[in-house]
């Protein structure tokens, strides 16, 4: 400990390969779930690997019982989203900036102690066991202080700091969402709940309402533009209607061919571009165009996303689902649907696309949702009932 009561840690080395040196670490030790949440979490962090194609193997391969499970699933997941704030925790006790590896373990540590109300004891001694040799003094050192210092009286350097968001994604939300902003940004710092279709397919309720707002019926023609997963077209053939599952990509058609087969239901996948789509003009009684787009209504699902998108992707993926937009509503019939959904709350990839040519607003309220009027269309936001952000536009072809 220095002088100014801050823990110095011990420097890295730089000596070994940085194999070994991360083999170094989790070598002869008992596969816990802090153990299995700091590995994923290396990964993610120094790899960047996504947080959810990571754990899933490392929890199979892990031997860890349901509860364990569960619990090394909250500490990735909530350290990765609550990433910022825990590094502010943790800065008001450091002089110098830890190596990476010593830096994940204290955000695991800080985690626990300001968020997973995990009591003092425990999660000091335990996270500490995990951290490099090293650095194991310090960590210990700093964690204690952490513990000591209530997180509710913490002085923040800043918004972004405090909601554990790029600053770019605060101004954002705050200039999209005006004071309904935090409400939103703090929602998605929890996790989401866990929802579940008749047939068993797990999908928030937001999307289940997009689906519903296709309104298919029996007999109907109905083309999903970027169907990947598969969530709304499995959703939307339950009703009796033929449904056509397309994706631009065919790793991500795959996945829609194993939850087809899955659920039993028979629905062609398709391999195909959006923005040239191969059926002819008017086929389809409706389309549904659930665009790609930056996600930012779903931050809790993808603990990672915050610190991956960068704020350019807005208007590039804008520029992309306005040419699906105008690709897809050829393939409309007269007096048919075109539904256009986005799991994001921004205009720029929502209300500011122009109603395609021939076109106009459906005015009618979706038949299921707690949806907003928003523009021309309808939005919910994440605390409006503990669903993903998602903007929806419902268009009518005039006969
Ligand atoms: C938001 S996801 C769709 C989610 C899906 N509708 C569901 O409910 O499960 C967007 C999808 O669009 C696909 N995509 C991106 N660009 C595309 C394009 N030009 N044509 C078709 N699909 C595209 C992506 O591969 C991704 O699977």
């Amino acid at each position: 400990m220095n002088g100014g009561g801050r823990e110095r840690h011990g420097g890295q080395r730089q000596d070994r390969p940085p194999d070994r040196r991360r083999a170094g670490v989790s070598e002869a030790t008992p596969r816990t779930a802090r153990r299995v949440a700091l590995d994923a979490l290396r990964r993610i962090e120094q790899d960047g690997a996504y947080a959810n194609l990571v754990l899933g193997p490392m929890l199979s391969s892990s031997g860890l019982g349901d509860q364990d499970r569960r619990f090394a699933t909250e500490l990735v997941y909530g350290t990765t989203r609550m990433r910022r704030a825990c590094d502010a925790l943790v800065d008001r006790f450091v002089t110098s900036p830890p190596d990476e590896a010593t830096r994940t373990v204290l955000r695991l540590g800080a985690y626990q102690l300001a968020f997973a109300g995990v009591p003092a004891h425990a999660a000091v001694s335990e996270t500490v066991g995990l951290a490099p040799k090293r650095t194991r003094g310090f960590v210990n050192a700093v964690l204690r202080k952490v513990a000591k210092s209530p997180v509710e009286s913490m002085n923040w350097p800043s918004e972004g700091a405090r909601l554990s968001y790029p600053d770019w994604m605060v101004d954002r939300f705050r200039a999209e969402l005006g004071d309904e902003a935090e409400a939103a940004l703090e929602r998605m710092n929890e996790a989401p709940p866990v929802t579940e279709r008749a047939d068993g397919y797990v999908q928030d309720d937001s999307s289940q309402w997009v689906a519903a707002a296709v309104e298919a019926s029996s007999g109907e023609r109905i083309l999903d533009v970027c169907a990947a997963p598969g969530g709304k077209a499995t959703a939307l053939v339950g009703g009796g209607a033929s449904v056509i599952a397309a994706d631009q990509r065919p790793s991500r058609a795959s996945l829609v061919q194993a939850n087809v087969t899955r659920l039993g239901v028979s629905l062609p996948v398709v391999v195909a571009d959006g923005a040239v789509p191969p059926w002819r003009d008017e086929t389809f009684d409706a389309v549904l165009l659930d665009a790609p787009c930056s996600g930012l209504g779903a931050l809790r699902r993808r603990a990672d996303a915050r610190w991956r998108i960068e704020p350019a992707a807005i208007d590039e993926l804008a520029a992309l689902q306005a040419s699906l937009l105008q690709a897809s509503a050829p393939l409309v019939a007269p007096g048919g649907r075109l539904v256009y959904s986005v799991c994001t709350v921004t205009a720029a990839e929502s209300t500011d696309h122009a109603t395609p040519e021939g076109f106009e607003v459906d005015p009618t309220p979706p038949p299921v949702g707690v949806w907003r009027p928003y523009g021309q269309g309808w939005r919910v936001l994440p605390q409006d009932a503990d669903t993903d952000g998602m903007v929806m536009i419902r268009y009518r072809r005039r006969s």
